[in-house]
């Protein structure tokens, strides 16, 4: 029995896209707050990201200068630098490939989500410079599994026991709510279906898997539908036992 439940908090177009041109939109302006007024109704101490997610709004793309390190010799061990923050944001970053260079998302980057300690969630097969470079700067890591496709649910299992978490937010995108829905860690769904359409094939849906199986017999339970402002909708569904 897990101690903890995960609530996956995302916005889709009518057509399941969580990415592309609708969103720059002016009348999907309106969501993405409401995709922000809903995340603090929750009062979530914790939300996850996949890698792409992170590098796209938080870090950018940039890499750190790791050559300070380049004799380091590290452990093995999971490394927590703040136990005590008052919110956490959790990366799922296999191979350490986000260029952090802080150790919280500060007020400046994102104004609704100020002072909260980052987590990344890495396999053991990441550099000894990389993971120095964490320890220097104060990021919490976590190891999860040996290669790549880590184990999410050993990875919150220990996140949950080390930072005193009982609730997540899984907040996108596709691929990583994919592999938390195939591990069997979605607990509950909160939709915000914004009335546009993507339309690009390759945008990504709310799902997605990748080369990996999936039980298609997962099933959600209506449990409330609210109507928004400017025509949307936001659907809470529970994972159907
Ligand atoms: N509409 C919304 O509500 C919303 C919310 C959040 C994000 N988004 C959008 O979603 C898009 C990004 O979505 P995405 O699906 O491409 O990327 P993503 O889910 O953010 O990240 C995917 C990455 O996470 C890692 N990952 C996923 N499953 C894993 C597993 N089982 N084990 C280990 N690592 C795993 C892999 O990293 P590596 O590649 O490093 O191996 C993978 O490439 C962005 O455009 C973003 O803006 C939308």
């Amino acid at each position: 029995m897990r101690q903890y439940k995960v609530i996956c908090h995302m916005a889709t177009s009518l057509d399941g896209k969580v990415e592309g041109n609708y969103l720059e939109t002016p009348s999907a302006e309106y969501f993405g707050q409401e995709y922000e007024n809903i995340h603090q109704k929750y009062k979530p101490k914790a939300w996850i990201c996949g890698r792409v997610t992170f590098e796209k709004h938080f870090t950018n793309g940039e890499q750190v200068d790791l050559s300070n390190y380049s004799n380091a010799d590290v452990s093995r061990e999971d490394f927590i630098a703040d136990k005590n923050a008052a919110a956490f944001a959790i990366a799922i970053d296999p191979s350490g490939k986000l260029g952090w260079n802080r150790s919280s998302i500060s007020e400046e980057e994102y104004e609704e989500r100020p002072d909260q300690h980052i987590i990344t969630v890495l396999s053991e097969n990441v550099s000894n410079p990389y993971l120095e470079h964490l320890r220097a700067i104060g990021v919490s890591y976590i190891f999860a599994g040996k290669t790549d496709r880590l184990d999410l649910k050993l990875a919150l299992d220990k996140i949950s026991r080390y930072f005193n978490i009982t609730e997540f937010m899984l907040e996108g995108g596709g691929y990583i709510n994919g592999s938390f829905l195939s591990a069997g860690l979605v607990d509950e769904l909160s939709l915000i279906l914004v009335p546009m359409v993507e339309g690009t094939n390759n945008a990504v849906s709310l799902f997605e898997y990748g080369d990996n199986p999936f039980r298609p017999e997962v099933e959600f339970t209506l449990e409330k539908v609210e109507q928004l402002e400017n025509s949307g909708l936001w659907l809470r569904y529970r994972l159907k036992n």
